[in-house]
């Protein structure tokens, strides 16, 4: 059974993107505006951290080597990724971030 786990304050997403350990894996928090996203923090192409990307419209961009992952189902955009990767689903309540835990 699943359970929203209280993990961050909203505040504290930078545009930079903000890295956690959740449930055992690396999670990369993503605000656009009022949404928060969260994404695997391990890229798909070398496993390099995605944490220091940017946004670009509904994608964020690898700090490494600029693949492009959607913010919504973290579907590989663009080489050099071809992996998809991870995404977790999000709510957010009275300023704080919940990851729903598996
Ligand atoms: S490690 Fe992300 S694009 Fe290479």
């Amino acid at each position: 059974m699943s359970k929203w786990v209280k993990v961050v304050k909203v505040a504290d997403i930078g545009g930079e993107g903000l890295g956690i350990a959740f449930s055992g894996e690396q999670v990369l928090l993503v605000r656009k505006g009022e949404e928060v996203f969260a994404l695997s923090g391990v890229c798909s192409h070398q496993e390099m951290e995605l944490c220091g990307g940017e946004i670009e419209d509904e994608a964020w961009i690898c700090p490494h080597h600029g693949a492009r992952f959607g913010l919504r189902d973290g579907k590989a955009l663009s080489m050099p990724a071809v992996e998809d990767i991870r995404t977790w689903a999000v709510k957010c309540e009275d300023g704080w971030v919940l990851l729903e835990e598996e």
